[in-house]
């Protein structure tokens, strides 16, 4: 029979717990946009970490998914290590299933006994399960429920105890956490097995005895201080590693040779002419690039594209990993990463469309991101060579290793290895050194470090009223300090606010707030976590009760004009540019709008001008909002409404509508767009491959922008005296310059000329070596076209002198008759001469030029080359 494909896994899997009356949910996006503590999901329970903390409601007490995560550094993986074993990943695939205060570990174990002994029929005598020990520091005991629910399915000598670090599942330093329970699978040959057991292997980080499923069972909540509380109902979270069970159903050693991978590795062998599973690192680089090209397509496509900061540069950082594997033990020094993303799309698109749609951008942006990594590359190497010129040998110091590594992007094992080939060698320590003190220096500057909520009422959840209303009073319910760096700030949360939280490319609200003894708080920037809307404030005394909420009205509406003249752009950009167009980001603010959007070329100045005029149509036809809250989504797609893709939305939506654009959107909006006022686009350019970002203005900002202009065109006007026709005036003073620079230019000419025909004279008086010395008015070009005439003249030797703009310069001609009976060298000799004037220069035996800083030298230089001429002539 054969084994199941990786699509009939995944499926067979959704399947078995939609017979056990789970709803099939698609997975969430793996790039997350509202949550500061993470910035990819990293495990199959993130989207669900609300419902877990009680700060969301659950639409079904059992839910199923594959979830699409990537695990790149921090608690759970580490991006250097992926590709060097066989079944580490940074992206992967979860497989899960949920019970939200619904069922518990009884039938979390026993379902997932069935799902993989009896339906996926994995061999009993090779599973092992774990479970947690208990530990004394959380004063928690050890899991006797769990160990006894696996002995009806185990020998007790295959149920093992494991400790707080494999048996306590934690999603980060806090949040929702607990005892789990483990599956592993031993899949050695059967002599192996006979010869060590896989008891003492299970948790060993042995490549054929793996963990393929956690069951965890949800019940505390880790607090920034260190303890545990529980959770308001009991959860069960499980994670079942797709590649890794696809490996085990399948029969093979390695998840890369699974038909999860094998696709990316044959094209791999094609496209290098190398084999893979015979060199270590050949196989070790033809993994990482499989891996990290699921990982960054994945990404780009759910709208995070590769870049300086934050998620970007992880997705950047995992990109150059490939390049550079690539590069080094592949040899491909042309981009080669973009065409591998045909197969994943080939093989992956049918589960995940948004690989199919976002295609073309995915190929665009990995080829841009190689072309600009080999040239780094390429000056990298260079840098490199010229330090082991400078020093005479190819020892490199850890500074020298870091400013590689930190201003080239240099990585540090290829800097090893290009001073190794020149038998040298990098200081190792010395650069970890540098790098310490470096992320010490950064770490101390950017990272928040949150203190425990102080709690004053207990809810959870705020609500923003903010659509409707400006101010509104409200009992304060929490509150804490954080500390960025050495400043330390305040987040309040209330039962209910006006001010709406950064989000949905809005920047937050500002504004004020008045504690119940009159004082009042400036609140600089509003944002959201986990269902809490935080008023962020300077740190003050806090008093309990109800308190007076004032957003800055003014600062608001004028980023309501700007977030609704967005939808106003992306509606024309469609209608202009074609349906194509789709937004990639956008930034709302009071002065500005920065939107991003899919498009493959520049858009041409007439269309701008169309795009903006449309815009502005529909600012003095005053359309008005028409604002659908709370409607089901379906009714809003079937309105034709716009949603962005790679954004979570659930059953209940908010569409805004003015005319003809509606779009999905939780930000806030002008009543009618009379009140956008002006609207105008200041740029247009490109942000990477295939995505174009228009930055424009509205209401004063756009009238500012209008004033600034009209300043500009008064101060020319002066400058002209005032003409009628200010364009006239100005090409007209542009034909009278280029007459007058003809004229120059023809003056020129004819002084050249001149010159020249005085030193002919001159010459022609001479009889044996006729010596000419002269200092003219000319510059050093027009001296050297001069005296190029005499190359084939007769026994002339000349010298010409001139200082131009306050530099001197020399140029000596030798005729090719003395350079021949002489072995004269004019490009020898006027280096001498050239250090009068404090300066160099060179060129051919029969004419050089040379150019200096002090013009006082230059006499002197005549006089010597005089001398010169009177004792070799
Ligand atoms: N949260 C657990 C994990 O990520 C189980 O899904 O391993």
């Amino acid at each position: 029979m054969n084994p199941l494909s990786a699509p009939e896994v995944r499926q067979r899997f959704l399947e078995f717990f939609r017979q056990k009356a789970h709803d099939i949910v698609p997975s969430a996006p793996m790039v997350l946009k509202d949550d500061p503590t993470l910035l990819f999901t990293n495990a199959g329970m993130n989207p669900f970490k609300d419902i877990f903390l009680g700060a969301a409601e659950a639409k079904h007490p059992r839910v199923a998914d594959s979830q699409k995560c990537l695990r790149v550094s921090g608690k759970h993986n580490d991006l250097e290590e992926v590709g060097k074993d066989t079944y580490h990943h940074t992206f992967f695939e979860m497989l899960g299933n949920w019970s939200f205060g619904d069922y518990f570990k009884k039938e979390a174990i026993a379902w997932a006994w069935e799902f993989l002994v009896e339906e996926m029929k994995v061999e009993v005598d090779r599973l092992y399960a774990t479970v947690f020990e208990g530990d004394a520091v959380d004063g928690l005991a050890k899991d006797e429920e769990s160990a006894a629910l696996w002995k009806q399915f185990l020998p007790e000598d295959r149920i093992l105890n494991g400790s707080k670090k494999d048996n306590f599942w934690e999603m980060g330093e806090t949040g929702p956490c607990g005892p789990c329970s483990e599956i592993h699978v031993d899949l050695r040959t059967a002599e192996e097995r006979k010869a060590i057991s896989g008891r003492d292997l299970v948790n060993q980080d042995h490549p054929q005895v793996i963990e393929i499923w956690n069951l965890v069972f949800m019940e505390f909540n880790r607090k920034a201080d260190g303890s545990l509380e529980l959770l308001p109902a009991k959860h069960v979270d499980t994670g079942m590693g797709f590649e890794r069970l696809v490996r085990v159903l399948q029969g093979k050693s390695s998840n890369y040779d699974s038909d999860v991978f094998t696709p990316f590795i044959h094209w791999l062998e094609v496209q290098t002419q190398l084999a893979y599973g015979k060199t270590e690192a050949v196989d070790i680089a033809m993994r990482v690039i499989a891996d990290h090209v699921r990982a960054v397509s994945f990404s780009i496509a759910d709208g995070q594209l590769p870049s300086n900061t934050g998620a970007g540069y992880v997705i950047r950082r995992i990109l150059r990993r490939a390049i550079r594997y690539g590069y080094t033990f592949l040899h491909q020094e042309a981009p080669f990463i973009y065409r591998l993303t045909e197969v994943l799309v080939n093989q992956m698109g049918s589960a995940y469309p948004e690989l199919v749609r976002n295609s073309e951008t995915i190929h665009n942006v990995i080829l841009e991101e190689e072309k600009a990594f080999l040239r780094t590359l390429a000056s990298g190497i260079q840098r490199i060579q010229s330090v082991i010129e400078q020093q005479g040998n190819a020892h490199l110091d850890g500074q020298t290793v870091f400013e590689l590594y930190d201003t080239y992007g240099f990585p540090v094992d290829l800097t090893q290895l290009i001073v190794e080939e020149r038998e040298g060698s990098i200081d190792l320590p010395g650069f970890h050194q540098a790098m310490e003190v470096q992320k010490t220096r950064s770490r101390a500057a950017t990272q928040l470090k949150a203190g425990d909520w102080i709690i004053i009422e207990q809810q959870q959840e705020s609500a923003f009223v903010g659509y409707d209303k400006l101010e509104a009073l409200s009992p304060l319910l929490r509150y804490r300090i954080v500390k960025a760096g050495k400043k330390e700030q305040m987040q309040l949360v209330f039962a209910q606010t006006p001010f709406y939280p950064e989000g949905g490319g809005q920047i937050g609200d500002q504004g004020w707030l008045t504690d119940p003894n009159g004082s009042r708080h400036r609140v600089v920037d509003t944002r959201k976590e986990t269902g809490l809307l935080l008023h962020i404030t300077e740190v003050a005394e806090i008093v309990p009760g109800t308190w007076t909420l004032e957003v800055d009205a003014n600062r608001r509406q004028r980023a309501a004009a700007h977030h609704s003249a967005t939808h106003l752009l992306h509606e024309a950009l469609r209608e202009v540019l074609g349906s194509h167009v789709e937004q990639k980001g956008s930034l709302v603010a009071p002065d500005y709008l920065r939107f991003d959007f899919s498009h493959f070329s520049k858009v041409e100045p007439e269309d701008l001008q169309r795009i903006e005029e449309m815009v502005n149509h529909k600012v003095w036809s005053n359309l008005s909002l028409q604002e659908h809250r709370d409607i089901p989504i379906d009714e809003a797609k079937s309105m034709g409404a716009m949603a962005l893709f790679g954004e979570k939305y659930g059953d209940r939506v908010r569409a805004i509508q003015f005319g003809s654009s509606i779009e999905l959107c939780g930000g806030t909006h002008v009543r009618s767009t009379g009140a956008i006022g002006l609207f105008r686009i200041v740029s247009e350019a490109s942000v990477a491959s295939g995505i174009r970002r228009i930055e424009a203005v509205s209401r004063e900002a756009a009238y500012q922008l209008d004033r600034t202009d009209r300043q500009l065109l008064d101060q020319i006007g002066e400058l002209l005296k005032q003409p009628k026709d200010l364009l006239k005036a100005v090409e007209q003073l542009q034909g009278k310059l280029q007459q007058s620079e003809k004229e120059l230019h023809a003056y020129e000419q004819s002084k050249a000329e001149a010159v020249f025909k005085l030193w002919q004279q001159k010459i022609d008086g001479q009889s044996g070596l006729k010596v000419l010395l002269a200092v003219e008015d000319l510059d050093a070009n027009q001296v050297k076209n001069l005296l190029f005439r005499w190359k084939n003249a007769n026994q002339i030797f000349a010298a010409v002198g001139g200082v131009n703009e306050g530099k001197p310069h020399l140029s000596i001609l030798i005729s090719e008759d003395l350079v021949a009976e002489r072995g004269w060298n004019a490009g020898q000799l006027i280096r001498n001469w050239a250090k009068g004037i404090q300066g160099g220069g060179g060129g051919q035996a029969f004419l050089a030029t040379a150019g200096g800083k002090d013009p006082k030298g230059l006499e002197g230089v005549m006089n010597e080359i005089e001398q010169w001429t009177m004792d070799n002539a």
